[in-house]
């Protein structure tokens, strides 16, 4: 495939940086970003196209999955360079025709961006010219509720999400912040977590004497944190 070579610069936020501000006009009405979402998780992704298989298999997928990411305290808000009335009339097709995976009559909740002008997809970083030039690929930031992107994913346009991912994304980095801790890989609740490196040869001599603490080595160390107890924490009480 011949690289673009010659490109607009586009903006490409960071983890630590503040959300990009944008008003946009979407299928659950206008929306100010972030501001609206002021005090929740969100998770602000984009997709490729209406009307394409991977996309509608991953909105059915997210869809259904909505009221799990509430009561983790997360929104979801979904964009794609369409217009209104093409996401209008393709929730719609979901909802009456489409059955995938046992899901059928799926509604779509949360808002779907209409990005005619590639604005805010362009404010994102979720055009990437040498994979599309017109369509956004599969971009995925999650938002705390101060308003600053704490993690991002990108997948190309051929790779459908993993949403189980995406909402252990969500349960960790709220369990990193409630338990000032961090969480090893393929971390789920339950699991032992890691404790912050040691910064004192105190501390690490600490660490590998505590019965509490489980040290591989004075830099690596873990502890037990209640499945119950993180769940508590992360999820809305019922
Ligand atoms: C899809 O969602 O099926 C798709 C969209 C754009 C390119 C390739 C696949």
């Amino acid at each position: 495939m011949e690289q673009i070579q010659e490109q607009e610069i586009i903006s490409m936020p960071r983890i630590g940086d503040a959300a990009p501000e944008f008003k946009a006009v979407t299928t659950q009405g206008d929306i100010n970003f972030p501001s609206d979402y002021a005090g929740d998780w969100v998770i602000l992704f984009s997709h490729p196209a209406d009307f394409t298989p991977v996309c509608t298999s991953e909105f059915m997928t997210f869809a259904s999955m909505e009221n799990k990411f509430a009561e983790a305290n997360c929104k979801l808000v979904g964009l794609s360079i369409d217009g209104l009335y093409s996401h209008i009339a393709w929730l719609r097709t979901i909802k009456e025709k489409i059955e995938y995976k046992g899901m059928k009559n799926v509604e779509v909740n949360f808002p779907l961006i209409e990005d005619i002008t590639m604005d805010v997809a362009k404010k994102y970083g979720m055009i990437q010219p040498n994979e599309d030039s017109t369509k956004a690929v599969r971009a995925v930031f999650f938002i705390d509720p101060k308003g600053i992107i704490r993690a991002i994913i990108y997948y190309p346009l051929s790779l459908g999400r993993n949403f189980d991912e995406l909402y252990r994304v969500i349960i960790a980095l709220q369990t990193a912040d409630a338990f000032e801790v961090a969480t090893p890989a393929d971390w789920y609740p339950g699991d032992d977590v890691i404790i912050g490196p040691a910064g004192s040869c105190g501390t690490a001599k600490d660490r590998m004497e505590d019965s509490d603490i489980d040290c591989k080595d004075w830099f690596f160390c873990t502890k037990k944190l209640d499945k119950d107890l993180v769940l508590s924490k992360v999820l809305k009480k019922k």
